[in-house]
């Protein structure tokens, strides 16, 4: 995919293990778009949110806030959501209190499998496809959705599948088809892939990939590869410390130490060399590679230098 085209998308979602790094790829892939001069809404779907955190603001709720220029966030959770569906619907604030605030009521809506699921997916949709009253025009350029962790992650973009064949007709199937019409739009969606250079989370990458792809006919941009140790010596450099490894090591015991870490640092890069030449092999999408960041904390600092290694693989203006 050409990069400016990620830019051209309304959807874009953020997919991989739990652990890998999807907030971070999410929060950084945003401050680039925003940073071009996009409306980016970022939104995150499971729970505790780290916008708030990497961006170092005041924690992120449902009511949608500007947090850089152009770059807004949102933590959507399905209860809020439900809320504003509801309220949506059944436009009586009186009315929703009496029928959803009821407890037992609550308790069927809670034990409904996948109901969260689709009411997260719905608001969603419906910032995707939100009009600004004042200009007529789409309220955001970009709507970056944070996925939940896989697993979880691939049941929630599963969901619309599952409704529309199990019910035709009526109001439900109709609002889930435009759901899953827009997840499957190439104009409209994206899906990233993010993972890391160790074994278990690039096969979980390749499972991903089959089901968005081939199952769930999903349109895949990119394979993020995140805490890639760059190379510590180029081949020259290779060849002068191997030299310089036999010509001192007996001599000087006391430089062992360092070698050793030399060797342990080499041997780390081969192995993550391994997985990315299968990421290569096997994904087969176009790839960023995102450093490990040594920073004591993990904030702005780390997102706003990820960021600009992102803009500068994607050909983005940084
Ligand atoms: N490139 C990096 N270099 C160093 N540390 C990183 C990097 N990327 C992520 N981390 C660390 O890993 C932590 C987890 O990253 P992040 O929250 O983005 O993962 P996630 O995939 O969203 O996790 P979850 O599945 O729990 O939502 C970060 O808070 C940060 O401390
Ligand atoms: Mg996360």
């Amino acid at each position: 995919m050409n990069p400016p085209a990620l830019l051209k998308k309304r959807l874009v979602i953020v997919a991989g293990k739990g652990g890998v790094g999807k907030s971070t790829v999410a929060a950084a892939f945003a401050l680039s778009a925003s940073r071009q001069g996009k409306r980016v809404l970022v939104a995150e779907v499971h729970g505790a949110e780290r916008m708030s955190h990497f961006f170092e603001v005041a924690p992120i709720g449902p009511n949608i806030r500007e947090i850089r220029p152009n770059l807004f966030a949102v933590n959507v959770q399905p209860r809020d959501a439900m809320r504003e569906y509801a309220l949506m619907v059944l436009r009586l604030k009186a009315l929703y209190n009496l029928v959803f605030e009821n407890r037992l009521v609550r308790y069927f809506l809670d034990a409904f499998p996948g109901l969260n699921e689709l009411v997260m997916l719905g608001k969603i949709w419906y910032h995707v496809e939100e009009i600004d009253k004042k200009t007529g025009r789409p309220r955001w350029d970009l709507v970056v959705v944070d996925a939940p962790a896989t697993g979880h992650g691939v049941f929630f973009l599963e969901f619309p599948k599952v409704v529309l064949a199990a019910i035709q007709g009526g109001p439900l199937a109709f609002h889930v088809a435009m759901m899953q019409e827009m997840l499957t739009d190439p104009r409209r969606t994206s899906l990233q892939i993010v993972t890391l250079p160790e074994e278990m989370p690039v096969r979980e990458a390749l499972d991903l990939r089959r089901v968005v792809h081939d199952e769930l006919k999903i349109p895949l941009g990119y394979v993020f590869v995140n805490c890639v140790n760059p190379p510590l010596f180029n081949q020259r450099e290779l060849e002068d410390y191997r030299l310089l490894l036999e010509l001192t090591d007996a001599r000087l015991p006391r430089l062992k130490r360092l070698f050793e870490a030399a060797q342990w640092r080499i041997s780390r890069w081969r192995i993550e060399e391994e997985h990315l030449a299968l990421i290569r092999r096997s994904l087969n999408l176009p790839r960023v590679e995102l450093p490990f960041v040594y920073e004591r904390e993990f904030r702005a600092r780390a997102i706003e230098f990820l960021a600009q290694k992102m803009a500068d693989q994607m050909g983005l203006a940084g």
